[in-house]
């Protein structure tokens, strides 16, 4: 079973890949910020408390997060193995995320970070906002220049503590995520063969 964390800052390429890799190897994309948006979408009562977090940068709360990735991981079709996109973003879910899988029986098979470079995100962004408005969909909210320098601060000052963090359990690999769309999704099939074949 392959439990796999994809890593990087917004922009990255984390939910582009996650969705190549879920079909290719029938994993399960488990993205917090797509619950989170469901829930927006739903008009839950998270939804509602998460919005307006969300839209300015920061950071939903860690126990929001978890229980909501630890109930997921229960159903039924998570159980060949999957992709965290977007979680752990603090060393506080990261530990909190080792005891889940520690508990299950289900250990993490790699933490794949994707390097990029800060200026190529914005181009990113604004190719992502024009394709959605393209699609003739609504364009998430903290999808606007101002807001992606807010969650780069975020990434850099809360979530990359955790790449040292998996460094230093040995788990961490980096992937040039700079290169093609397709060039990146084969150097992550290479990293998920050898661990399947561990
Ligand atoms: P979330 O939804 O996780 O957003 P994010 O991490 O900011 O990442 P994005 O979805 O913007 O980028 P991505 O890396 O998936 O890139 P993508 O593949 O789309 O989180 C949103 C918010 O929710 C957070 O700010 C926070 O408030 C909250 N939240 C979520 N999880 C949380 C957690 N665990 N704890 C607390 N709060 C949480 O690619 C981007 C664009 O680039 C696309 O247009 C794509 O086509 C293009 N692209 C991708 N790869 C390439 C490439 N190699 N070359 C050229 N273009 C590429």
């Amino acid at each position: 079973m392959i439990n796999l964390i994809l890593l990087g800052p917004p922009g990255a390429g984390k939910g582009t890949q996650a969705k190549r890799l879920e079909d290719k190897y029938g994993l399960k994309q488990l993205s917090t910020g797509d619950m989170l948006r469901a829930e927006i979408a739903a008009g839950s009562e998270l939804g509602l408390k998460a919005k307006s977090i969300m839209d300015s940068g920061a950071l939903v709360s860690d126990e929001i997060v978890i229980a909501m990735i630890a109930s997921r991981m229960e159903q039924a079709d998570c159980k060949n193995g999957v992709i965290f996109d977007g979680f752990p973003r603090t060393v506080a879910q990261a530990e909190a995320l080792d005891k889940m899988l520690e508990a299950k029986g289900r250990p993490l098979s790699a933490v794949i970070e994707l390097k990029v470079d800060e200026e190529a995100l914005v181009k990113r962004l604004n190719n992502r906002i024009a394709e959605t408005k393209a699609r003739g969909e609504p364009v998430r909210g903290d999808d606007n220049e101002e807001t992606l320098r807010k969650r780069l601060q975020v990434f850099r000052e809360q979530t990359a503590p955790i790449i040292p963090y998996y460094d230093s359990k040995d788990m961490l690999q980096s992937v040039d995520g700079m290169a093609a769309i397709e060039v990146v999704e084969a150097e992550l099939a290479k990293i998920l063969q050898s661990a399947k074949a561990a």
